[in-house]
């Protein structure tokens, strides 16, 4: 299919699209962006204060449903979820996964049960509603697009990011994988990895590590750090049939910073 600029600007209409981690952050824009080009958006997040405050700033509130949900709570609850979804808002054109939360801590802090409990949310969690999502039953026959955002720690080494960075790089892995098993059903899989964007998990990091962590990485970044804008205009596209021939990417967005 060509795909012309209105075919882009409108690409979302009627399609719909699930947002996890749309409480916040990249999540939150990425919603509001897919809401304005005209998709139905089922925005998921825990909390329902900031759920409520975003379908506030939707185009079209109408088109715009919230499901909160604790993505790591019951794993195998996750695909009845999905079909749950299916049956009130009808069948998936395309889930994006922004969920996630950050970890820093030396290696020598590595503990197995809460390595576990970050690899649930960043890498099984995505998986898990993919598989529901895949599901015939759950989505359109044709076009289906899967997007996870991971992140920079995926492709370069970052200290303390052991835990993170290894779950961030495990979902790429898999999305890659994924990728060449469902090309056949023309469903793309894709990762986006972006760098320091501003957004509430960045204020937490700072918080953590203290100003010297932001004065040592924006020098790095020479078109500055990242807006959740950024990401979700990005995110945007490879949901859409623009993207139609890019399958099984991990798309690098840092602002110039280059790993
Ligand atoms: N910001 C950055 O610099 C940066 C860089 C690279 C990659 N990333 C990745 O981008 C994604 C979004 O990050 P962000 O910066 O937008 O962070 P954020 O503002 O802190 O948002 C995180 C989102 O994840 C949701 N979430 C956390 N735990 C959850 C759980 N157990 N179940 C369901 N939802 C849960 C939060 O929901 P509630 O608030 O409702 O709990 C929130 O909506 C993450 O995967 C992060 O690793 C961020």
């Amino acid at each position: 299919m060509a795909c012309s600029p209105e075919t882009m600007s409108s690409f979302a209409e009627n399609r719909v699209i699930l947002v996890t981690g749309a409480s916040s952050g990249i999540g939150a824009s990425i919603a509001l962006r897919l809401n304005e080009l005209g998709a139905v958006v089922i925005a998921s997040g825990r909390n329902e204060g900031k759920l409520d405050a975003l379908k506030r700033r939707a185009h079209s509130p109408t088109h715009f449903h919230l499901e909160p949900k604790d993505l790591a709570a019951d794993m195998e609850a996750l695909p009845q979820w999905v079909e749950e979804l299916r049956i009130r808002y009808g069948k998936l054109s395309g889930l994006a996964f922004a969920a996630g939360k950050t970890a820093t801590m030396p290696f020598m802090q590595y503990e197995h049960a809460a390595a576990l409990k970050m690899f649930d949310l960043l890498c099984h969690a995505p998986l898990m509603l993919s598989k529901a999502v895949i599901d015939r039953r759950n989505c359109v026959a044709k076009g289906l697009s899967l997007l996870f955002i991971a992140a920079a720690a995926s492709i370069a080494p970052n200290k303390g990011q052991t835990i993170y960075g290894a779950a961030k790089a495990a979902l790429v892995c898999a999305a890659r994988c994924m990728a060449k098993e469902l090309a056949p059903r023309s469903i793309r899989v894709n990762c986006i990895s972006p760098g320091l964007v501003r957004t509430p998990m960045l204020d937490e990091t700072v918080e953590l590590l203290g100003e010297g962590f932001l004065q040592h990485e924006e020098p790095l970044y020479p078109l500055g750090l990242g807006l959740p804008e950024d990401v979700a205009n990005l995110a945007a596209f490879l949901l859409s049939p623009a993207a139609r021939w890019i399958t099984g990417q991990n798309v690098l967005i840092d602002g110039g910073r280059l790993g």
